[in-house]
């Protein structure tokens, strides 16, 4: 333990609350409540995060230092209220410094620690690159403010195309806002991550952040509402969506439409079973791919 996190943990033992300290790094032991079963996807690897913002645990994601970029984010849906904050960006200081407090921070206004610079995204590899910030865990699915604010970490964010953030990921993102809450009774657990490409990786300038060639999300809502309208028939209790990150893709995964409005076109998103979005992830990570414990079917 580092003398700040011992002095960290003497201040909060006395005060009554556990200290996660480095814990937030490496492990999810801290945060398997936002994975349905505790069960975090199988078949992917990389750092593990417990998201944790006023030193609440917000979210959970899987980071690749690689790529600098995560996986995947995995949370709990619950129904927003309110409007989007305009948060200010945040980095995570223990993957910079393992002893370091594991709350996420501000970017500060000046210089930028080249420890921070070196283990994950920093502000500048997105400015003036052809990318948005695409979060993959959104605000829009959260309710309380807070939980809100702590999805604007980079460590949640890849880079997506604007024709995609703005255009049918946000669609897929508000439909599934609209279907759980208006029929998932219980917990939804989401988890949403992303496809590499198969070849010539593809990088924001400066080679430091990969960018995705597609973005998948499913979610599993094991107690819902049995009386669904016919078009939600096949939406529980998991669902899943495969979107497209870059026009030139080939069309396997998923098809383009041509009637999309021109900034959209060749970003559309096509929604399919979880089986279906296992398949192309087991064949593109070229290994087993468990996204929920089995399947989400899994008796309580
Ligand atoms: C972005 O581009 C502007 C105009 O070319 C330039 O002044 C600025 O320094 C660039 N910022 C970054 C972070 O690359
Ligand atoms: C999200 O769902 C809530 C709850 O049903 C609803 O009030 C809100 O309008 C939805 N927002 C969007 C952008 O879909
Ligand atoms: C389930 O959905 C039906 C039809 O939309 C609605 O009438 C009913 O109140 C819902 N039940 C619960 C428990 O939400
Ligand atoms: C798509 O192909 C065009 C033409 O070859 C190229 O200019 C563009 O950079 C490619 N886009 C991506 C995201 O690779």
């Amino acid at each position: 333990m580092s003398r700040l996190c011992a002095l960290a943990a003497l201040v909060l033992v006395s005060s009554g609350t556990w200290c996660p300290c480095a814990a937030d790094v490496g492990d999810f032991a801290p945060c398997l409540h936002f994975f349905y079963k505790a069960w975090p996807p199988k078949g992917l690897t990389g750092t593990p995060i417990c998201q944790r913002y006023h030193n609440q645990y917000r979210f959970a994601s899987l980071y690749s230092r690689a790529r600098r970029s995560p996986w995947f984010s995995a949370y709990l849906y619950t129904a927003p209220e309110g409007k989007r904050p305009s948060a200010s960006w945040k980095f995570e200081p223990q993957l910079a410094y393992p002893g370091a407090d594991g709350n996420m921070i501000p970017f500060p206004l000046g210089p930028l620690d080249q420890n921070v610079v070196d283990s994950q995204a920093v502000e500048p590899d997105y400015i003036n690159s052809t990318y948005s910030r695409g979060h993959l865990n959104p605000s829009l699915h959260h309710q309380s403010h807070e939980d809100r604010i702590g999805t604007f970490t980079l460590t949640n964010v890849v880079p997506q195309k604007a024709g995609s953030n703005d255009g049918p990921w946000e669609v897929l993102e508000q439909t599934v806002n609209k279907t759980l809450a208006a029929y998932c009774l219980g917990e939804a657990y989401v988890v949403t991550g992303i496809i590499p490409y198969q070849t010539d990786e593809h990088w924001l300038k400066n080679h430091r952040v990969a960018v995705p060639e597609y973005i998948w999300s499913a979610y599993c809502c094991p107690n819902y509402n049995s009386s669904l309208p016919e078009e939600l028939r096949d939406a529980f209790p998991t669902y899943a969506a495969v979107g497209r990150n870059d026009r030139n893709s080939t069309e396997e995964i998923v098809p383009v439409s041509q009637t999309a409005k021109k900034h959209f076109r060749g970003y559309d998103v096509r929604k399919m079973p979880l089986g279906t979005l296992e398949m192309y992830l087991n064949d593109r990570f070229r290994t087993v791919v468990s996204v929920f414990y089995e399947q989400c079917s899994g008796a309580d």
